[in-house]
């Protein structure tokens, strides 16, 4: 796979080969992400980043990542409220944007937003998240996370917990785990549970509970119950809280349990737990830019 001038944008562009390739070159610029080592790779490229909904992590790190890297960033954090918003086409801003940036990422609610943005411009686009559908790249990170923790991929058991409906990084990081042997186990009230779609050629379980799926998993991976999905509130309120992990779950179940988060965290994860050293949520943090840093210098032919 060819990576100069791709577009990010969804999982089905990636087999194994390439994932390996995008969680190997973000082993190399490790030194780089954690300052050890300066590097002007990027000088004189632009990275524009595209914030139609809220982002704290995803817009730093990918800013963080290309500052690193020796470039530099234009960033639009109110596109809801500049100009983007009076009623300019997507298509639109693609074609503008193109003619400042050598790299686009974009965030937006709509599903198929960042394909078109792809489609309308030159430079490579990346998807920061569309709607409910896809986050590539917060899924190549939690891979490269769960390969630093546990060694290797392969064997891994994973369990699932919190809202696999609408959580759109569970449903990329099941897209890229397929390349990979992976027992799965998602755990979610029945009616939060992952889309079938997603469950073609798996082997997986079904579950509400999260304990019981804790004692056999290698690997939990925890998600807040999407509040901005919910078109009923109510709805919204009776799944809240539905999901507490603690420290003394994690000490009785399973005390070697690796605890993955891609961040925010509402109520699902105890304070507690933080103090664990298979917490891993925040190292998790710092692969972000590791990673993101991979993929800029990949699509912009210099790795
Ligand atoms: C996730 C997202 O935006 O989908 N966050 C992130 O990118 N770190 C998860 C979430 O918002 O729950």
């Amino acid at each position: 796979m060819n990576f100069i001038g791709m577009n990010v944008i969804g999982t089905d562009q990636f087999d194994r080969a390439s994932i390996d390739k995008v969680l190997d070159t973000a082993k190399s610029f490790e030194d780089v992400a954690q300052q050890k080592e300066k590097t002007d790779l990027l000088r004189g490229k632009i990275l524009a980043s595209l914030f139609y909904e809220p982002s704290t992590r995803t817009r730093l790190s990918f800013e963080t990542a290309m500052f690193r890297l020796g470039g530099d960033v234009l960033s639009v954090t109110e596109a809801m409220t500049s100009s983007l918003s009076k009623g300019e086409t997507l298509a639109d801003t693609a074609k503008v944007i193109d003619q400042y940036a050598d790299v686009i990422v974009v965030r937006h609610s709509d599903e198929g937003s960042a394909e078109e943005m792809a489609v309308n411009c030159e430079c490579p686009v990346i998807n920061a998240g569309d709607g409910a559908n896809q986050h590539p790249t917060q899924s190549l990170i939690d891979m490269y996370t769960m390969r630093e923790e546990c060694g290797q991929i392969d064997g891994l058991t994973v369990a699932m917990a919190g809202d696999l409906k609408y959580g759109r990084t569970v449903h990329s990081l099941v897209h890229l785990l397929k390349h990979y042997k992976i027992k799965f186990i998602f755990v979610a009230p029945a009616s939060l549970q992952i889309p079938d779609k997603y469950l073609k050629d798996i082997e997986y379980e079904q579950t509400d509970n999260l304990e019981e799926a804790m004692a056999k998993s290698d690997v939990l991976y925890m998600t807040r119950i999407q509040r901005e999905r919910f078109l009923d509130k109510n709805e919204y309120k009776k799944y809240k809280g539905v999901y507490v992990l603690t420290k003394r779950m994690v000490l009785n179940v399973n005390e070697k349990i690796k605890i993955l988060h891609p961040l925010p965290r509402v109520d699902e994860i105890a304070k507690d737990v933080d103090e664990l050293k298979n917490a891993c949520y925040f190292r998790q943090v710092q692969n972000g830019v590791t990673v993101r840093m991979a993929l800029l210098a990949l699509v912009l032919g210099k790795a």
